[in-house]
């Protein structure tokens, strides 16, 4: 099998795992400790994934396991003032797809329309409700969706340059939000596999993810939607870089994000010259510098400080 644990991962596992067993009932406890033994890979060393090591030790499937998990942090996001807190894993489910925020707030009100503890339908209704609200922000399929402003530029190739040695050549990397599709064109330049979708071509971030095997999610995706775009690649769950303002790290809206699931940050040396919708490649620039937003890249450094290309053709 894989990796040995070193002996304070095997005494935590054996400790979440008495959590698992003891509390089956206290689904937030439980998934928490799900959660720990997924993110540290504590099942390592007698299964090779996360979800083998559910079906065998516990019985769960990984959506049962993903349930509890996305339970777990929805309540957590509840944070610790609200009057009432849910006592069923089941009315907290449909509050997964919300964002962190939302979350509060569609809990406050299902407990405002139930006077008191809701019932997993009255909760679902509110989802419902904030759902029209969160699609009509975050680009619905369907629309007549015309990107504007930065949502709409283009990136030159050479802005891949330094994550490409944290991109292993075996990886499949999927492009989101791939509009013109000059990342994806990059990455079959530096010979990696690469799928690249848009809602542009009717694939929405929010509710579409290739069939195909995929290991890695790179993009610069639209910024009036950075939050909801951040939210949704933690809880896919798997590596990402996403190419954002620095600026984005102070705000405390994604900073509860980071502070939750961890980020590395590839810092790049200057500005990016972004292609953009009326001025082409003669913009000048960004007007703000931008940086590659990680996770589970393992960068040398939570900070990291990368050289852009030189991006003769397009800068
Ligand atoms: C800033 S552009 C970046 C294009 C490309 N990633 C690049 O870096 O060259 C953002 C892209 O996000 C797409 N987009 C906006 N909302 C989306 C959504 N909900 N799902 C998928 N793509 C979306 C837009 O159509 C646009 O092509």
């Amino acid at each position: 099998m894989a990796d040995e644990l070193a002996r304070n991962e095997s005494k935590e596992l054996a400790r979440l795992e008495t959590i698992i067993q003891l509390g089956l009932s206290t689904f937030v406890e439980v998934g928490n400790a799900l959660l720990r033994i997924r993110d540290g890979r504590l099942y390592r060393a007698s299964h090779k994934t996360f979800e083998e090591y559910t079906q065998e030790r516990w019985g769960m499937t990984r959506r049962r396991a993903n349930q509890l998990i996305g339970a777990a942090e929805t309540v957590g996001n509840l944070g610790t003032t609200v009057p009432i807190l849910p006592d069923a894993e089941r009315q907290v489910r449909p509050m997964a797809q919300l964002a962190a925020e939302q979350q509060q707030a569609a809990w406050d009100e299902a407990t405002r329309r139930a006077n008191g503890q809701p019932t997993a339908a009255i909760v679902e209704q509110v989802v419902r409700d904030f759902n029209y609200k969160r699609d009509n922000k975050s680009n619905r399929a369907g629309d007549a969706y015309v990107p504007q402003g930065y949502d709409a530029c283009q990136t030159p190739p050479y802005a891949i340059d330094p994550l490409l040695p944290f991109l292993p050549m075996e990886w499949t990397i999927w492009e989101p939000a791939c509009g013109e599709g000059l990342l994806v064109e990059a990455f079959y330049d530096a010979d990696r596999r690469c799928l690249g979708t848009d809602l542009l071509t009717g694939q929405n971030f929010f509710e579409y993810a290739p069939p195909e095997p995929w290991h890695c999610l790179v993009t610069n995706p639209p910024y009036s939607i950075k939050y909801e775009w951040l939210e949704r690649c933690y809880r896919l769950g798997r590596p990402f870089a996403l190419l954002l303002p620095v600026e984005t790290l102070g705000a405390s809206r994604a900073q509860t994000l980071f502070k939750r699931h961890g980020l590395e940050v590839l810092f790049l040396d200057r500005r990016v010259n972004f292609k953009m919708p009326k001025k082409g490649w003669e913009g000048g620039g960004a007007q703000f510098p931008v940086a590659w937003f990680t996770w589970k890249l393992e960068l040398p450094d939570q900070m990291y400080f990368g050289t852009l290309g030189n991006g003769t053709t397009f800068s």
